[in-house]
């Protein structure tokens, strides 16, 4: 039997590095980002959204700049670390356990000329490849919901900071109450082993020696974007369906919608959390 973090990352790599996963996420969440947006903004796009999200996040820190060494904790394509990049000057470190998206964002990186300023690192969030102390900044959008061990993963990152350094993240994560009937459909849909829970993370992080500094609830967000996605893969079937497996999208959409339905509910909820390493 594998541990809970072999299994978490075999879920994952299973999932990431299949064509239909990559096919439909760049098909349908702007090319470049698969997280939640920020949807401020009457009719605002899935693309601008997720572009919204890196600013917001990026505005819980107290300094981001040219001096700053980011590290994006399951980066995907890397639309979050090249807008950092590009946005604040920074340095960045993509890390991902998909080989397929750190292929993908290679070509977006030489393509915008901005391979010399993000490193590409394949290897996993629970057990980094980096020595201590080395990163100002740790920064995760949406890849923890995939994790095996959150504790574990919580020292990896107290330990690849430097001391004062920052950790932000955000996450879809169940409430405490929420019946495991109603989550497992919704874990299945994207090969999930568990959901965090804010409770958790907070009790992780203070366990692994972080300082918080405030999770902030922006749920309403989470359901906007699902609902916005079920809409558009259901209006964009037919020419989805030319590069994508009837059967994945058939799952996908029914799962995304039980994403949807679990909100509504009170059974999911999604924000922010900012933590920092003590001097
Ligand atoms: C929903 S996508 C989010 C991608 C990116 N953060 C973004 O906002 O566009 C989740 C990402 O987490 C990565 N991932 C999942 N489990 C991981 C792990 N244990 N270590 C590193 N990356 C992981 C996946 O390969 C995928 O790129």
């Amino acid at each position: 039997m594998p541990d809970k973090t072999e299994e978490a990352i075999q879920k994952s790599t299973d999932y990431y590095n299949s064509s239909d996963t990559d096919n439909y996420y760049r098909a349908i969440w702007g090319g470049e980002s698969i997280h939640v947006g920020i949807f401020d903004q009457p009719g605002i796009s899935i693309r601008d959204a997720a572009r919204r999200a890196v600013t917001y996040l990026a505005g819980r820190l107290d300094s981001i700049g040219p001096d700053k060494t980011v590290i994006d904790l399951g980066s995907g394509f890397g639309g979050p670390i090249r807008q950092l990049v590009t946005d604040y000057g920074c340095k960045g470190v993509a890390l991902n356990a998909s080989a397929l998206e750190l292929t993908a964002m290679a070509k977006f990186n030489e393509a915008e000329g901005l391979a010399d300023k993000i490193t590409p690192l394949e290897g996993n969030y629970e057990d980094i490849p980096m020595e201590d102390a080395q990163v100002d900044i740790a920064w995760s959008q949406e890849a923890f919901l995939h994790c095996g061990d959150r504790a574990k993963l919580m020292r990896e990152v107290f330990r690849i900071l430097k001391p004062s350094g920052e950790f932000v993240f955000a996450d879809p994560m169940a409430t405490p109450t929420a019946p495991a009937e109603v989550l497992q459909p919704m874990l299945d849909r994207a090969n999930l082993v568990s959901f965090g829970t804010v409770e958790g993370y907070l009790a992780d992080a203070k366990a692994a020696g972080f300082e918080d500094r405030g999770y902030e609830d922006r749920t309403e967000d989470f359901l906007t974007n699902y609902r916005t996605i079920v809409a558009e893969t259901r209006a964009r079937h037919d020419e989805l369906k030319q590069e994508i497996s009837e059967a994945f999208l058939e799952k996908i959409g029914n799962g995304m919608q039980y994403w949807v339905d679990g909100g509504e509910a009170g059974h999911m909820v999604w924000g922010s959390f900012h933590f920092v390493k003590p001097a």
